[in-house]
């Protein structure tokens, strides 16, 4: 199996913290994977790490079929290669529509100027319309995306990251403040969005984590504690004892 990201060897202190302690760990193109494990176990470290916000001390990240090192590349480069990553806080323009939230999301120059002179193709709106469908949300499209719940939030910012394409999509905690219906269906979207695409979720919630049905990564103190299927990760004894029996 090909290899979109590879992890090998990272470690990153802070203030001599050891907070990612040679972490390897490997992704294919579209490939869905969860990582779970107790707080401070480095899982969204890790992820600040492969989008370039924080360097580490060792180790190296290769992104693609070129084995390109992301770890010279700036958080704006890695973007542009595909890398998107989802924050917990929805940036989405509470004063805009769904469908112009959408459409701007389209474009890669965001400055306020070239967003004032957008015109949109036919090609563009097609997608807008495709990129809704994903997200649950073809009957929002005229709405404000202030009006939206929390959850519609979350998914319209998703569906913003996916109209930039990315190869990888990083999401930390999907599931916080969502009602069971609406983690259902954030999960619902992750899985289709993972067809064509490598996605990496960060989850403490286990039936939502049971629902990707796909690898999981638990994280201990900076490096992989275990690995693969959800039984089999929870079943093993030191997963118990560092998370899962606290
Ligand atoms: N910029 C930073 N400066 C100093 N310490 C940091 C920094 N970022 C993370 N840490 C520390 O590194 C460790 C790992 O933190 P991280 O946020 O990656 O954990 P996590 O697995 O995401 O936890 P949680 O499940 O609570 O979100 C923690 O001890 C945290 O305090
Ligand atoms: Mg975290």
């Amino acid at each position: 199996m090909s290899t979109l990201l590879e992890v090998s060897g990272v470690s990153v202190s802070f203030d001599g913290f050891k907070a990612i302690n040679n972490l390897s760990f490997q992704i294919g193109p579209a490939e869905m994977r969860a990582i779970i494990g107790p707080n401070g176990a480095g899982k969204t470290t890790f992820m600040d790490i492969v989008t370039g916000k924080t360097r580490p001390d060792e180790g190296r990240v290769l992104w693609g079929e070129k084995s390109l090192s992301l770890l010279k590349m700036s958080e704006a480069r890695i973007a542009r290669e595909g890398v998107g990553r989802k924050f917990q806080r929805p940036t989405v323009f509470e004063d805009q529509s769904v469908h112009d939230n959408l459409l701007m999301a389209l474009k890669n120059d965001r400055t306020p100027w070239s967003v004032l002179f957008f015109r949109p193709k036919f090609k563009d709106l097609a997608r807008v319309e495709e990129l809704a469908s994903e997200i649950g949300l073809s009957d929002e499209l005229n709405r404000k995306a202030g009006e939206l719940s929390h959850g519609q939030k979350q998914w319209l910012e998703i569906g913003m990251l996916l109209a930039q394409e990315p190869r990888l999509l990083l999401v930390d905690e999907p599931a916080a403040g969502m009602t069971l219906s609406e983690r259902e269906h954030t999960t619902d979207i992750l899985v289709e969005a993972a067809k064509t695409r490598a996605v990496v979720v960060v989850e403490h919630d286990m039936e939502f984590v049971r629902r990707l049905n796909c690898k999981v990564t638990v994280l201990h103190e900076g490096s992989v504690l275990a690995e693969g299927s959800l039984d089999h990760v929870t079943q093993n004894q030191d997963v118990i004892d560092v998370y899962l029996g606290r």
